[in-house]
């Protein structure tokens, strides 16, 4: 999932590309490139390594209009200068940056090569700009076309033509394109994160289509030749908002940003009236709600597991039986669609590919589908047409932490909606209207211990390998404190059902090989004391998440929460795992806001 970048108009498109290129790179940063059109010639950089290498490597009087850029995430050929996009026809006429993977792309590679065509990369994208090239006529927009009917796969992509300088052409199947809507110029993006500092006005490219972007504004049609009507979006989130302001990291910015991100999820959604929550976007009646049988949750990552814990807490609250799957797994096992069954969409980006083709699935077998998206307008939560916003704004770290945080808060508030309007009592719901209330707070407190935090994660991060387990909604606050882990500081974690530990696991545990235990004072507390002493016994050090309280047992390391509402627990007790991977990620010197083989949004397969 690499971003692209574009710019039509009379400014010096080289600047806007650089910057705009700066605030795709979460979504890729294994090589970065550039091309415009200057004098009638194309000019191009590109480099292997980040957007900072290519500035190094652009020219001085690198100028022009219109302008494409890209910032890449190798799928298809390693990253390499050669690798690097924009990738140029033979003649040097065409350019095309992509995001995205051409699966014919061997097929029309060996049909081109035997048509005479050298080519300079081992990626799939240089096939594109050799056939948008041996297509007939001058429309560069036809061209495109006529190229496009002849491949299969996923695209978000723009193309320059040296000799067309009067427009970009963009298309979309499958990966994100954004269109910018400025005065008497165009801006192209992945995101409007690449834009907002230059408009707010947006139009989404929906799959299939195809557009050529002028500076005085854009044509949209189907790749069938159909034209298309676009609805302007205007952007809500600000240009500030994408940087890491006074934070050395973007991670833990978004960490500290949690109290007041969770205060906007809650905002306008609590009706202490009825004691439940108002949920005006997922625009389904109560009678709706009342028929529904069964929960099923979808998403990928952090999102599938703040899925499960969404689903313990629909259960929990609402009584209805609910599970939380792989997006993936979801969709190609042809699942059984049932009607009064409720499926829900989990993503922070909205463009996860696995996700969105999960959503597609049960939408065509007939099935009721709703998203808890974070960015608005995004194509997960266009598809579902209904949902929850977490409104938690802008999260650029690759590694989500104020997401997971607001998703699990949504999902208590779905809970308890749902809850509502079956058994659980007015008593019920003021008791959680009055955790949902306590928790920007108790958040905040938890985050004002990061230096005891600290502490214990210099411990950790001389480990090699580590373990999490937590029992019932404490099994995926494990998880999510595993992956955190391992995504940022490549230190190789693995949670469990702390039951499970001795059907195999335990095997591992020695005194090299510490174990976080989420403990919260439930009424599983003793089982999880047991679980400590089981591995104490074979000397493997135990660090507890747990709340205030003396602890039966000697461990090696506490992080303490404050006790909320046993179903939002799991909410307080994930939070200094985070601080937790964000510490031994800095004690191992890994690059925190951009670990290296990932990328913030994953819209390819
Ligand atoms: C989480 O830290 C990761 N960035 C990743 O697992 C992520 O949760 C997953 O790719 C899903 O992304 P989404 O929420 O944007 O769909």
């Amino acid at each position: 999932m690499c971003g692209i970048v574009g710019y039509i108009g009379k400014r010096d498109a080289t600047p806007i590309l650089l910057e705009g290129l700066h605030r795709l790179e979460y979504r890729g940063y294994d090589s970065a490139g550039i091309a415009v059109v200057r004098d009638g010639a194309l000019r191009t950089a590109k480099c292997k390594g980040r957007v900072r290498d290519l500035e190094q490597v652009v020219p001085p009087r690198f100028r022009g209009s219109p302008g494409i850029a890209h910032t890449r995430w190798a799928t298809h050929g390693e990253p390499s200068d050669r690798n690097a996009h924009p990738h140029l026809d033979t003649a040097e006429r065409i350019a095309v940056i992509h995001n995205g993977i051409i699966e014919n792309a061997a097929a029309l590679r060996r049909r081109l090569e035997g048509e005479g065509v050298a080519f300079r990369s081992e990626t799939d994208t240089e096939v594109l700009a050799h056939l948008i090239a041996a297509m007939p006529g001058e429309s560069l927009l036809e061209r495109v076309r006529a190229a496009l009917r002849l491949v299969t796969g996923t695209w978000g992509l723009a193309v320059l033509d040296r000799d067309r300088p009067e427009s970009i052409v963009v298309a979309r199947n499958g990966s994100p394109v954004v269109l910018g809507i400025g005065d008497k110029e165009m801006f192209v993006a992945s995101d409007p994160s690449a834009l907002v500092r230059h408009t707010k006005s947006v139009v989404h490219l929906d799959d299939g289509e195809i557009a050529e972007v002028r500076a005085d504004g854009f044509a949209s049609s189907t790749l069938d030749g159909g034209p298309t009507e676009k609805v302007r979006h205007t952007v809500t989130w600000t240009d500030e908002s994408f940087d890491k302001g006074s934070f050395t990291h973007h991670m833990r910015k978004e960490i500290d940003e949690q109290p007041d991100a969770v205060r906007a999820t809650l905002s306008g959604r609590l009706e202490p009236r009825f004691q439940t929550s108002h949920l005006g976007g997922i625009e389904m009646t109560a009678r709706e709600l009342l028929d529904i049988r069964r929960v099923k949750v979808l998403g990928c990552g952090s999102a599938y597991i703040a899925g499960l814990l969404g689903a313990q807490l629909i259960e929990q609250l609402a009584r209805l039986p609910a599970s939380a799957e792989p997006a993936s797994e979801f969709r190609y096992r042809n699942p059984v669609i049932e009607p009064d069954t409720l499926y829900i969409a989990v993503s922070q980006s909205g463009e996860t590919f696995d996700t969105l083709a999960a959503v597609q699935e049960v939408k065509r077998k007939g099935g009721r589908v709703l998203g808890i998206v974070n960015v608005v307008g995004s194509t997960i939560a266009r598809e579902c047409g209904r949902g929850i916003y977490i409104h938690a704004g802008p999260e650029v770290a690759v590694v989500s932490t104020k997401t997971f945080t607001c998703t699990a808060t949504a999902f208590a508030l779905l809970a308890l909606h749902l809850g509502r309007i079956r058994d659980l009592s007015t008593a019920q719901g003021a008791r959680l209207i009055a955790g949902l209330k306590a928790l920007p707070e108790q958040i905040g407190a938890v985050l004002a211990q990061e230096a005891d935090i600290a502490g214990l994660a210099s411990q950790l991060a001389r480990a090699e390998h580590a373990y999490f387990v937590g029992r019932a909604s404490g099994y995926p606050v494990a998880m999510e404190g595993a992956l955190k882990l391992k995504e940022v500081s490549y230190l190789h974690a693995e949670a469990y059902p702390a039951s499970e530990l001795k059907h195999g696991p335990l095997a591992l545990i020695a005194p090299e090989t510490p174990t976080i235990v989420v403990l919260p004072r439930d009424d599983l507390f003793p089982k999880n004391i047991s679980t400590i002493e089981e591995i104490r016994a074979r000397k493997g050090p135990v660090f507890v998440v747990t709340h205030e309280g003396d602890l039966p047992v000697p461990v090696d390391g506490v992080m303490r929460v404050a006790k909320s509402e046993p179903e939002l627990d799991p909410i307080l007790l994930g939070l200094p795992l985070q601080l937790l991977a964000y510490h031994v990620a800095l004690a191992r010197g890994c690059d925190i806001d951009k670990p290296r083989n990932l990328a913030k949004s994953v819209t390819v397969e």
